[in-house]
C-alpha cells in the first residue's frame, strides 16, 4: 500500500497545540456563557482551578501559539493563508457535488492544497480565533465599564460563530463520513494513503508526486 507525507512533524505538533487549547477554551467559555461560573466544571474540578483561571491561562497559551505563528512560523502561516483564499471558478462544481460526495467519495476535482470547503472553514476559523484572541486579551486587561461589555459581546458572538465550524471540522477531519475516510491520518501519524489523497486532494497529490 502506498503512502505519502502531507504535513511535517512540527506542523502536526502545532496543530495539536491549537486544538487542545481551543477545545479547553470552548468548554470553559461555554460554561461561563451559560452562567455556570459559580459551579466548577469537570475541568475545574480536575485541575483544582476556577473555570475563569483555566480559561484565561489557556487563552494566554493560545495567544502565545498565535504569536509563534506570526513570527517564527510566518512563512508557513503565509502559505496557509494564500492557499485558503485562492478560489477558482471550477470550485463551484465542487460545492454542488459536495453533499453527495460526502457519502460516495466522488468529489469534483480541484487543484488546491485544501479542498474548497476546507478553504472556507480555514478562513472562518482563523478569523474567529483572531477576534477571540483580540477581544480576550482586552477582557483580561479591562475591569468593567462599557469597554468590557462591548468586548464581552464580541467575544460571545465570535464563540457562537466558531462553535459549529469547529464541530464540522472535527466530524470531517475524523474521517467518520465515508467520503472523507482516511483523512485523519493526514494530521495524525503523518502518513496518508495515496488513494485517500487522490480522492480528496487530487491536484496537491499530482504536484507532490511530480516534484
Ligand atoms: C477559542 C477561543 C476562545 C473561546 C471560544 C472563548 C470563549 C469565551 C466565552 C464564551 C466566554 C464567556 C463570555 C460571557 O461571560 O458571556 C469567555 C470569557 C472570557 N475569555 Fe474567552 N474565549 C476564547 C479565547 C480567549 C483568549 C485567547 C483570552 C485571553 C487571552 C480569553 C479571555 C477571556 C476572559 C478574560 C473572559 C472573561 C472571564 C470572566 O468572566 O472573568 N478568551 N470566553
Amino acid at each position: 500500500m502506498a503512502f505519502i507525507e502531507r504535513y511535517s512533524r512540527r506542523t502536526r505538533w502545532f496543530h495539536a497545540g491549537i486544538y487542545v487549547a481551543v477545545l479547553v477554551l470552548l468548554a470553559t467559555g461555554w460554561w461561563l456563557a451559560l452562567g455556570r461560573e459559580g459551579r466548577p466544571s469537570p475541568l475545574a474540578r480536575v485541575t483544582g482551578l476556577a473555570d475563569t483561571t483555566v480559561h484565561l491561562w489557556t487563552g494566554w497559551g493560545l495567544a502565545g501559539l498565535a504569536g509563534v505563528a506570526v513570527t517564527v512560523g510566518v512563512r508557513a502561516a503565509g502559505t496557509f493563508l494564500v492557499e485558503s483564499v485562492r478560489f477558482r471558478r471550477g470550485d463551484l462544481r465542487w460545492f454542488v457535488r459536495w453533499p453527495a460526495a460526502v457519502w460516495t467519495g466522488r468529489f469534483a476535482s480541484h487543484d488546491g492544497h485544501f479542498d474548497p470547503g476546507q478553504r472556507v472553514a480555514n478562513l472562518v476559523l482563523t478569523g474567529c480565533l483572531a477576534v477571540l484572541i483580540g477581544s480576550g486579551v482586552g477582557l483580561a486587561f479591562i475591569d468593567g465599564g462599557i469597554g468590557f461589555v462591548v468586548l464581552r459581546q464580541i467575544h460571545r458572538w465570535a464563540t457562537f460563530a466558531l462553535t459549529p465550524v469547529v464541530v464540522g471540522h472535527i466530524v470531517i477531519a475524523s474521517g467518520i463520513l465515508p467520503g472523507y475516510r482516511g483523512v485523519a491520518r493526514s494530521m495524525h501519524g503523518g502518513r496518508l494513503r495515496v488513494e485517500t489523497a487522490k480522492r480528496v486532494w487530487p491536484g496537491w497529490l499530482h504536484r507532490t508526486q511530480n516534484r
